[in-house]
């Protein structure tokens, strides 16, 4: 007999005995309801989301508590939170493949991120290179819980033990906090939570620039360098005209300029290999024209974002059908959040019946 929780029940000798079956990796990952999404979002995390809902155990969410570490807009907060799972599900993620929900309406991750609490470290918790960039110049307003942001990352993960967590680059410091905080219970109390790492399929976790040459595209930084799936096609075309070039490549040859880079890059992004070769070319001989470029960028850009946009659009005035998306997927989502949390809360010793 196969149970839910992945165990089966043998008989032998007389006697029962749990074994692990042979069961699906699981993933998870979650992004914040903090504005609109945008392509670093979309190749940083969807794109794969959409790959590793076919052969994992998927669960996305919608981080709306990590949200209110730095957002806090209550008026806002139900229109983002459908926004994200409106988008979720324009891009492609599947309702009957993964389990998708929003992070509070899961109470048993909560409870575990006060547990794990217990065993964070201020002193690890004030090195995590995106909490020193988040309070960097700032003396008010750091609350506890943008400190403890990694720990409630954890539970995230930890609370349905999975293994693998899609995401970008950014998020590294954040997923070695887990992989700390996963074998620390571990030790102290007994085996639960297995170690997860960081995925992505190119083997390198990705990064996609922003439009001015500056880091990466972001919601909080320079809007008109940010491409988001909620754009126009006039939009889009406008802030890829805008970019910055340079000169031109004077001799055969020339290394390029990052700016040039970072246009190479999201062409290979969203071009075909041959498209990106024919430019590649072109600026290995000099006769490369920036404006063609940003043309050919802007039109396999827009290819790619206006479906996404007209479908999230639909889905967003459809508000009854997204809540039912909404409690289904918070209540599959908990059947293994409960099991997780009951196991830790009886390692930990609170089991009193
Ligand atoms: N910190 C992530 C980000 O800003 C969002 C996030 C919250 C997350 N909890 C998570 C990502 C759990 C993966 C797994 O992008």
């Amino acid at each position: 007999m196969e149970s839910r929780t992945g165990y089966k029940q043998l008989f032998s000798g007389g006697c029962i005995i749990l074994r692990r079956m042979q069961t699906r990796e699981i993933v998870v990952s979650g992004i914040r309801p903090t504005g609109f999404l945008h392509l670093g979002n979309y190749f940083g995390a969807i794109r794969q989301y959409l790959h590793m809902q076919e052969s994992y155990d998927c669960y996305f969410f919608v981080a709306d508590y990590h949200a209110l570490t730095t957002h806090q807009n209550p008026a806002l907060l139900r229109t983002q939170v459908y926004r994200v799972l409106a988008e979720y599900l324009a891009c492609g993620l599947d309702p009957e493949k993964a389990t998708i929900y929003v992070q509070s309406d899961m109470p048993e991750k909560a409870e575990l991120y006060l547990l794990l609490n217990m065993l964070a470290y201020k002193g690890e918790l004030e090195k995590v290179p995106t909490f020193k960039e988040k309070i960097r110049g700032k003396h008010e307003g750091i609350n506890a819980g943008l400190l403890t942001y990694p720990v409630l990352m954890t539970a995230d993960i930890l609370i349905h033990r999975a293994t693998k967590v899609p995401v970008g680059k950014d998020q590294e410091p954040h997923l070695e906090m887990a992989r700390n905080l996963a074998s620390r219970f571990n030790q102290k109390f007994g085996f639960l939570f297995p170690e997860p790492v960081a995925f992505s399929e190119s083997g390198e976790l990705l990064k996609v620039p922003s439009l001015d040459g500056k880091g990466k595209m972001s919601k909080s930084e320079n809007e008109m360098a940010t491409i988001y799936l909620a754009d126009s096609d006039e939009l889009i075309r406008k802030k890829i005209a805008r970019a910055k070039t340079d000169a031109g490549p004077q001799a055969p040859h020339s290394p390029k300029s990052p700016e040039i880079e970072n246009l190479f890059l999201l062409l290979k992004l969203v071009s075909s290999p041959e498209t990106v070769a024919h430019f590649e070319q072109a600026y290995e001989n000099c006769t490369i024209r920036y404006g063609e470029l940003k043309q050919q960028l802007a039109d396999d850009m827009i290819r790619l974002v206006a479906p996404i946009r007209r479908l999230a659009a639909d889905l967003q005035k459809d508000i009854a059908y997204l809540k039912k998306i909404r409690k289904t997927g918070a209540e599959k989502a908990r059947v293994s959040a409960k099991a997780t949390l009951q196991r830790a809360r009886e390692l930990m010793g609170i089991a009193y019946d």
